[in-house]
């Protein structure tokens, strides 16, 4: 028979190369591998009117995997010791093979997961993904941003120049404010008195093993989560409501090949800019690469001015608007805390911003600009200006949170439609 009289395959249809006498079938008796292909790509319905903010996901993965990558090959020539660790980072850049390429997808990679995983909870927010019944993927997710945050901050110790010695030096002592048990964690927690050897060695096995695993073992856990209750979308219209005669979402298209072909588009897109700053402009004008980190780390002289990678700097920003050292700690703790929350916080039953009030527009405007703000500020020097411009935009960052549970609980709504619009 040819292949053009062939039937086209039935919904549940078991594929052609798993068929009886294939490796995959023997695998397949063995293994749920169609079963769980089916279930999370080749049969997982997606809606169909995702848009461009829908790529950051796919994006985050992408980043995480060159994360791996990278990092594998640094670790085969990076020393892990106080006395070496500045030279065998200039022994990559200058010496291994395409070691400056393998060292900069990595240091920019960090920037780059941040910008992809900040637009990505951008989304959330535009969209209501971090609502019922998308809980606990907001909340993996934040678990996610947490360690992350962590596997950042250890990573830019290990070159062991004067910014990671001096920013590493900063942020622990941040523990020391804590009442009663501070300045003993902050000892645990560098192995010492100071930074030095002992830091190094504990960040380095924390940032090549205990974290990244962790990570991946949360980005399964988000993804399987998602899958569970299905993705919102950019209307935040349930597509589990309409379904078709074959028990299929009507507004629901499977992920492969639809999606899998979509965000390899974007993927492309995303390696094009990352090879572009890569080869153009790998130290992000200082913002990626702080220049005093081109010198050796130096315990006996302080750089002029300690700023954290741009990454870090809107909480920055919050810690340093509180005059208080301990109430800093927990202003800053708590501005990435109340994210956790926001699923309770808001009480509208609408998703999508498309549909939501005037209030709702506002107060994430408020906060966005709030955030960015901060975030510029905590790479300034704290003039007193700049200060009280801090304070004001700490205000905004928590108002969002604050005003929130009050202003969604009377949001005047517009009418949500129960089909998705989507104009291909
Ligand atoms: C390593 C970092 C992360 C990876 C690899 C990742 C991966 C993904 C992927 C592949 C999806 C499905 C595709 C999409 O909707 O874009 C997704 C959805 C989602 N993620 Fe993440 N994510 C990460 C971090 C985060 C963070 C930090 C948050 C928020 C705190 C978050 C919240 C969500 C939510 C709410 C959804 C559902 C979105 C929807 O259905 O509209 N994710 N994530």
């Amino acid at each position: 028979m040819s292949d053009v009289n062939k039937p086209m395959p039935e919904r549940g249809d078991t594929p052609d190369f798993a068929k009886p006498g294939s490796l995959l079938h023997w695998l397949d008796k063995r293994l749920p591998l169609v079963e769980t292909w089916n279930e999370h790509v080749g049969q997982y319905y997606a809606p169909k009117n995702f848009n461009f903010w829908y790529f950051f996901g796919s994006l985050a993965l992408l980043v995480l995997v060159n994360q791996f990558v990278t990092g594998i090959w640094l670790t085969m020539s990076y020393k892990p010791s106080a006395a070496e660790a500045f030279n065998s980072i200039e022994y990559i850049m200058r010496d291994v093979d395409w070691g400056w390429l393998i060292r900069y997808m990595h240091s920019t990679g960090a920037s780059a997961f941040f910008i992809v995983v900040y637009l990505h909870m951008f989304r959330g927010l535009l969209y209501g993904s971090y609502k019922q019944p998308r809980e606990l993927v907001w909340i993996i997710g934040m678990l996610i941003f947490l360690v992350l945050m962590g596997e950042a901050f250890m990573g830019y110790l290990l070159p062991w120049g004067q910014m990671s010695y001096w920013g590493a030096q900063v942020i622990i002592s941040l523990f020391g404010a804590i009442p009663f048990v501070g300045p003993d964690l902050a000892v645990w927690i560098r192995g010492d008195y100071v930074i030095s050897d002992a830091t190094l060695n504990r960040f380095f096995a924390l940032h090549v093993i205990a974290l990244p695993l962790v990570l991946l073992i949360l980005v399964f856990l988000h993804i399987v989560a998602l899958h569970r209750v299905g993705s919102n979308n950019p209307d935040g219209v349930d597509i589990k409501k309409v379904k078709g005669p074959d028990g299929t979402p009507l507004d629901g298209i499977p992920f492969h090949p639809y999606y899998s072909v979509k965000d390899s588009v974007g993927a492309v897109a995303f390696a094009f800019l990352f090879a572009l700053v890569i080869f153009y402009f790998p130290e992000g004008g200082g913002f990626f690469l702080e220049p005093p980190n081109f010198e050796p780390a130096n315990p006996l002289k302080t750089p002029e001015h300690i700023a954290p990678v741009w990454y870090f700097t809107p909480f920055y920003a919050i810690l340093r608007a509180i005059p208080d050292k301990f109430l800093g700690v927990m202003a800053m703790g708590g501005a990435i805390g109340v994210l956790f929350l926001l699923p309770w916080l808001d009480r509208c039953p609408v998703r999508s911003i498309r549909y939501r009030g005037l209030s709702f527009k506002i107060l994430l405007t408020v906060f966005t600009v709030s955030f960015i703000a901060l975030g510029y500020l905590g790479t300034q020097p704290a003039t007193p200006t700049l200060t009280r411009l801090a304070q004001l935009f700490t205000l905004g960052y928590f108002s969002f949170f604050i005003l929130l549970p009050f202003t969604s609980a009377r949001e005047k709504c517009k009418p949500v439609p129960t089909r998705v619009t989507y104009h291909g």
